[in-house]
């Protein structure tokens, strides 16, 4: 028997090896040599004389797995599992020892190996049957009262947890005290109110923060309105088919003047409440957030404000600059692209994305700008959604599996008939249909602001004042394994303190 250290290109995985592992055990090993790399010295990989791994297999080929990762997620990972380690703040060098402890482990091409020796083929089987073979049988109790981790953590260590077993650790002994608003921001509820006192307090500090009052979105038609524009005629068609008759070129100015002026003073911004709760709920820290649709700053400065890179893209030049700069200002990691969300596949590796977050147009109901790739203009509503899907479809597959998309969504009405599209059913369908889940509904109330004065017009039509719209959530992966990638949520005490956390229904 011998200790050495093998580049993994002379490893030989053990084809004949009777072991397997699915997916999702497979990604919870990679988890767990990133979670405890030094598990790789203290265990070594056994081979024999040739190389051929007989103690090991699958902890090679998550070492494999680790090793074909692009650059940027490499040290992506070892950022994250720096930070789990917990290390005293300050202690640069510690942080530093560990990183090139990681960066050896985990993606260094020398693997620490024992050598087995002069091993016969049967004594090779039966090491092979015997290394993965427990004889000893887990005590619950003891695992349940004594001073070990929650079912899901010790799930996530590979322990096969029996079916029910630690269900009932809703509060387990190391969960952070207190109200279920305290320990998730806002109450966990499938209702979100963002008429809450502690809403809005905590809107008021982000917005101050951001500074966006959607000012790149003034006027955006308004000023490209003119016959020298080719886009000018097909708007000046689009008006006349509205309007239902044939407008001259002062009419037409006039109303498109009309049209964007109001669209410059009601321009819709993401909540930036609503933007935290979704990267901490449904995002992971460290990991790198995107939306294909991007728009305001909101939901890229919120992300990369709290612990998540960011990646936008955003059809408009003025946006995605502005957007850029309100990010630098505050050194984010947070970066805009200007192109079509449908092209989000050249900007991002596929598989490589934590968390999709998209606000993305509800068709006609804000106009963004004249172009003609524009979801927000298109002459129908299939045209519209067809945009929706391709994007939202390649945004998919950027998306890492076991993550979750999230797209807010409101219905909008048929001019024509007054009834309602079904838009959040349309998203659910191409959603469904790239493979995720569906897994929740959120419904997010607003402010009713003058829904009282629309109520009594409406009404004569049988329409109550629509003040909420849906947060579609949804899941790549197998959702019964959620508790063993996204860790438990916890808050510190200057969370709570920002947010001046009151319980629902105090501060109406
Ligand atoms: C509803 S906004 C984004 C949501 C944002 N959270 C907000 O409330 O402003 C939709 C954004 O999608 C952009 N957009 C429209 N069509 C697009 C396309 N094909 N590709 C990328 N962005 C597009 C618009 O310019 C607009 O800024």
């Amino acid at each position: 028997m011998s200790y050495e250290a093998l580049n993994i290109s002379a490893l030989r995985l053990n084809d004949a090896n009777p072991r397997i592992l699915k997916e999702k055990r497979f990604t919870q090993l990679v988890q767990s040599l990133i979670d405890f790399p030094e598990m790789m010295r203290l265990r070594p990989t056994v081979v024999d004389e040739d190389g051929v791994v007989l103690g090991g297999n699958m902890r090679t080929r998550a070492k494999q797995h680790l090793l074909s990762l692009p650059e940027g997620e490499k040290e992506h990972r070892i950022e994250r599992a720096v930070a789990a380690r917990n290390i005293p703040e300050g202690d640069s060098a510690a942080a530093q020892d560990y990183t090139n402890e990681l960066r050896l482990l985990l993606f260094g091409e020398e693997v620490p190996v024992v050598r087995a020796l002069g091993l016969t083929p049967e004594l090779k089987q039966q090491f092979i049957i015997k290394d993965n073979t427990s004889f000893g049988e887990w005590d619950f109790d003891m695992l349940a009262n004594g001073d070990w981790p929650n079912a899901a953590i010790l799930e996530g260590w590979g322990m096969d947890i029996p079916p029910g077993w630690g269900d009932d650790d809703a509060a387990p002994s190391d969960s952070p005290a207190g109200s279920l608003a305290e320990r998730f921001i806002v109450p966990p509820f499938s209702v979100l109110d963002t008429r809450q006192g502690y809403w809005q307090e905590r809107k008021n500090v982000w917005k101050e923060r951001i500074g966006d009052n959607g000012e790149s979105r003034n006027g955006t038609l308004r000023r490209s309105a003119s016959g020298d524009d080719p886009s000018y005629y097909r708007q000046k068609s689009k008006a006349e088919k509205q309007l239902g008759r044939e407008l001259t070129k002062e009419e037409f100015e006039a109303d498109h003047y009309k049209r964007t002026t109001k669209l410059a003073q009601g321009v819709s911004l993401l909540d930036p409440v609503l933007a935290e709760l979704v990267v901490r709920w449904f995002g992971l820290e460290g990991g790198a957030a995107f939306d294909c649709f991007a728009g305001d700053s909101v939901f890229g400065f919120v992300a990369a404000a709290s612990g998540m890179s960011f990646t936008g893209i955003e059809l408009r030049q003025e946006q995605a600059d502005l957007n850029q700069s309100r990010t630098d200002s505050e050194e984010l990691p947070a970066r805009y692209i200007c192109d079509d969300g449908r092209n989000v596949g050249e900007h991002l590796a596929l598989e490589s994305q934590d968390l999709l977050f998209s606000c993305p147009p509800y068709f006609d109901l804000e106009v963004y700008s004249d172009k003609a790739n524009d979801a927000s203009n298109q002459g129908t509503y299939a045209e519209f959604l067809a945009i929706l899907r391709d994007a939202l479809t390649s945004s998919v597959g950027c998306l890492k599996e076991n993550r979750f998309a999230v797209i807010t969504v409101g219905d909008v009405r048929e001019k024509k008939s007054s009834g309602y599209y079904g838009f959040p059913a349309d998203i659910t369908a191409i959603m469904r249909a790239a493979g995720l889940h569906y897994y929740n509904e959120l419904i997010l109330v607003e402010m009713a602001g003058n829904a009282a004065i629309r109520a009594g017009q409406q009404m004569k039509h049988r329409k109550p004042v629509k003040t909420h719209q849906q947060v579609l959530v949804f899941y790549k992966g197998d959702p019964r394994a959620i508790k063993t990638h996204f860790p438990e949520i916890e808050y510190d005490a200057e969370d709570l303190e920002s947010f001046a956390v009151d319980t629902p229904g105090e501060s109406e």
